[in-house]
């Protein structure tokens, strides 16, 4: 998979309606991406505990993610897609998507694409990179089965709220909390 049927050396331009204008590579993640995989979902936790503080990252949460990640993509069910940079940042893993097939016990469609985590480093974003990762795990996830697409982020988190609104996503069910 490639972003860009036009791959320029350096990360700038405009996004065109045809695909991001900095090209990465995407690709399945694989075993040996994990090391590269974990300070990237750790990113993404960390800023989603600026948003929330109920949202705070545990002190063991690099080793959780080594032991997720490796559980997904034993997973037939699961999606994980690493996506890697160009130039300086060739063969280096600038962005993730991991998601999940899960059955929907009382609806329908009865399974759901469940995209649990997206992050790109802030070098790629705004170029149509995110847009371009959402199309290919929306395929992957059809692909196993399933019948509409979710998305699952901190509600105080802007930029996946704005980022998957302007993507057609709606809220449909909120998980409210308070603590104990
Ligand atoms: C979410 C993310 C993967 C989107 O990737 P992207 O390449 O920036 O997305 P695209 O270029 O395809 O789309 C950009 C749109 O996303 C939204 N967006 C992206 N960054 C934003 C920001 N900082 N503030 C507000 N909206 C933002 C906007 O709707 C934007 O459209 P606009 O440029 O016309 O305003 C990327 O911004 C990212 O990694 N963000 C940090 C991690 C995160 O919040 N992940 C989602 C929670 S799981």
């Amino acid at each position: 998979m490639t972003a860009s049927n036009e791959p320029s050396a350096h990360p700038s331009g405009n996004a065109s309606s045809e695909g991001p204008s900095v090209p990465i590579h995407l690709r399945p993640a694989r075993d040996g991406d994990v090391p590269a995989l974990v300070p990237l979902l750790l990113r993404l936790k960390r800023l989603n505990e600026e948003f929330d503080p109920l949202l705070k990252v545990r002190e063991d949460a690099d080793e959780q993610a080594r032991h997720l990640l490796h559980a997904n993509l034993a997973d037939p069910k699961a999606v994980v897609l690493a996506a890697e940079g160009v130039g300086a940042d060739k063969d280096k893993v600038v962005g993730v998507v991991r998601a999940i097939v899960r059955e929907r016990p009382f609806y329908v469609p009865e399974f759901e694409g469940v995209i649990l985590d997206i992050y790109l480093l802030p070098l790629y974003r705004r170029r149509g990179v995110g847009e371009y990762l959402l199309r290919e795990v929306s395929a992957a996830l059809k692909a196993k089965g399933a019948g509409v697409v979710t998305a699952e982020f901190p509600s105080q988190n802007e930029i996946a709220s704005r980022f998957y609104q302007k993507r057609g996503f709606r809220p449909i069910t909120a998980i409210h909390a308070r603590s104990l």
